[in-house]
């Protein structure tokens, strides 16, 4: 079975083919993205509808360069998939209505498929793919959640995020810092420079007993701590035009380190109490913020030492990508979770828990 999904729900168009051959891990065939990155940069973040005008002009030329890459004729895919939520909801309903136009002109089935189970079973197509069951740490700009994952479909959410996602404390930190977006590919790298233990930065919810996450109040102490040492500067050498401007390039990487400790040690320590609560051995991280290096480095030394196997996606395919959206429609009609629909009438879910799918 040839899959071709389709993926659009924030700033990234990706479209990729998967196969799958009996009841093994699907393969990728070739996949293909186009970041609006350099697009939204000018505006601090994602304009909902430029991403929504990029996405139609992007989608059908990746589709033909995905079959084209893949030699594969139209006529051999069997199903295609698109993400039908949570996202924007104008950028969403492009990939659904090229799907579904697709779909319709070539006679075969749609499905609809969940971002985040995309991000969730991502690192089934990595070199060493988990088996369930396992926990799941999902890190994106969108969403933070801990996740009990018993096999496709069977999720069961243990703690989530109760204002910001990790990626966006990753973004708005970064934006104090005077860093371009998305910010926290940025925000790592200044923090290699940088002592993690410089500035002291809060740690919320890191000792609530429960397993939710809150990052809102970690912007906010990054400001205050930057306004505290420009308040040293003295006032003849003060930079009036932007506050972090008055900051030296050290201090900056120190704010930029500690802040990244701050929001990995809560991740690291949520998924060991996560671990240790569900008697599981094995941890998935998946979605943006998966991409991070010391988070990574931390969940490898943390897990080693309790005997926790840890499974990462491909570096390429941590942020958003149409593979993982191939990949988890073909796992749902694999395991017959799902069932591909010849009817052509699509909605999108802008709004939608991951444990609410069936
Ligand atoms: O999963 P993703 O591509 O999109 C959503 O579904 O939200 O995640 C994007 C998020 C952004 O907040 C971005 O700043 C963050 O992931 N991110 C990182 C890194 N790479 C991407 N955060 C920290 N370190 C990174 N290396
Ligand atoms: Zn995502």
């Amino acid at each position: 079975m040839i899959v071709l999904g389709i993926e659009s729900s924030c700033d990234e168009t990706g479209v990729a083919l998967v196969r799958t051959q009996g009841p093994g891990v699907p393969t990728l065939l070739s996949a293909a993205l186009h970041s609006q990155i350099a697009m939204h940069q000018a505006y601090g973040g994602v304009v909902p509808e430029l991403a929504s005008r990029d996405h139609i002009r992007r989608v059908i030329p990746l589709t033909m360069q995905v079959l084209a890459e893949a030699q594969i004729a139209q006529s051999a895919i069997d199903v295609v998939a698109f993400t039908r939520g949570p996202g924007l909801a104008g950028a969403l309903l492009v990939g659904a209505g090229a799907a579904c136009a697709l779909a319709a002109a070539w006679g075969k089935p749609v499905i609809g498929v969940h971002h985040l189970e995309g991000h969730l079973l991502s690192p089934f197509l990595s070199q060493d793919p988990p088996e369930f069951p396992f926990v799941a740490l999902l890190v994106s700009g969108g969403h933070t959640q801990l996740m009990r994952v018993d096999g496709v479909g069977r999720y069961t959410m243990l703690g989530e995020t109760i204002d910001d996602a990790a990626g966006e404390a990753f973004d708005k930190s970064a934006k104090l810092l005077g860093l371009g977006y998305p910010g926290g590919p940025a925000l790592a790298q200044l923090a290699e420079q940088g002592n993690p233990t410089a500035y002291a930065l809060p740690r919320p919810l890191l000792h609530s007993g429960d397993l939710d996450f809150s990052f809102a109040g970690l912007k906010t102490a990054v400001l205050t701590q930057i306004k505290r040492l420009v308040a040293d500067v003295p006032e003849g050498a003060r930079v009036r035009a932007d506050l972090m401007l008055n900051l030296s390039a050290q201090a900056r990487a120190d704010m930029a380190a500690s802040t990244q400790a701050a929001i990995t040690e809560v991740l690291v320590k949520k998924s060991l109490k996560a671990l240790q609560q569900s008697g599981l051995k094995r941890l998935v991280v998946a979605g943006g913020v998966g991409a991070n290096k010391s988070l990574r480095k931390q969940l490898d030394a943390a897990c080693a030492q309790r005997g926790v196997r840890v499974h990462y996606p491909e570096l390429h395919l941590c942020t958003d990508n149409g593979a993982m959206i191939a990949l988890a429609a073909a796992m749902r009609l694999q395991t017959g979770s799902t069932q591909a629909q010849r009817s052509y009438a699509f909605d999108v879910k802008p709004r939608w828990p991951l444990d609410a799918i069936a």
